[in-house]
């Protein structure tokens, strides 16, 4: 699949606030700073089209992106930031929940973790939580440029089979695992069929 066109369309602080674009969505959810804004870019081809920083857990939005009037991608502020109050993190937990069990169009997330480190714990509680829901996740293990292909290779194995799943693994910056991903899209999207 070819990204032709890529805009971002709007923000929204919950479900009830999220439009309807009667097009399908995916969602890319992850630790705070693990490259979930960036995942978007390399798949759009644009530096900035999604904010990228190092000063994570700043935005508490959903942001909605519309790639080739086919379908959204949304990005979702990280988890496990613990620099944000207690009672803001539970306020935000809960909206973005709702949006992940309610969200009709949403079909499938990419769930990322960073290859570099260990699959954390509320990276596991996250995704047992989304089975639970049967949201389908395809994992994708992030910042791959940091290890050498053979580490990479290991991390991406180590991630899998701990989640019981095949992982892409990505890098933004070499764009490793871009064509992977937009084949899942594509695949997941417009040709699954049940
Ligand atoms: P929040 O929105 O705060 O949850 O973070 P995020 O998951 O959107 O992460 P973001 O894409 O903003 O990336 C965080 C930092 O990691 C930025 O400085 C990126 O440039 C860097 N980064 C992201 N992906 C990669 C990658 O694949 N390789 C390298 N080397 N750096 C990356
Ligand atoms: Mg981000």
């Amino acid at each position: 699949m070819k990204i032709l066109t890529a805009e971002f369309v709007t923000s929204a602080d919950c479900l009830k606030t999220c439009p309807d674009f009667k097009l399908p969505e995916v969602a890319m959810i992850g630790r705070s700073n693990v490259g979930k804004s960036s995942f978007i870019n390399t798949l759009v081809n644009r530096k900035n089209l999604a904010r990228t920083s190092n000063t994570p857990g700043k935005t508490r939005l959903i942001n909605f992106y519309n790639l080739n009037n086919q379908f959204m991608i949304t990005d979702l502020p990280g988890y496990g930031y613990a620099k944000i109050s207690k009672a803001e993190q539970n306020k935000w937990k809960k909206s973005l929940e709702e949006y992940l069990i309610e969200r009709e169009p949403l079909k499938f997330v990419f769930q990322l973790i960073d290859a570099r480190h260990e699959i954390q714990a509320n990276d596991l509680q996250m995704r047992e939580w989304l089975e639970y829901y049967n949201m389908p996740v395809i994992t994708v293990a992030t910042k791959c440029d940091y290890l050498s292909r053979n580490q990479a290779a290991k991390s991406a194995a180590s991630i899998g089979k701990i989640l019981h799943t095949p992982v892409i693994m990505f890098s933004a910056k070499d764009k490793t695992g871009k064509e992977e991903a937009l084949n899942t899209i594509e695949e997941l999207l417009f040709k699954h069929s049940d």
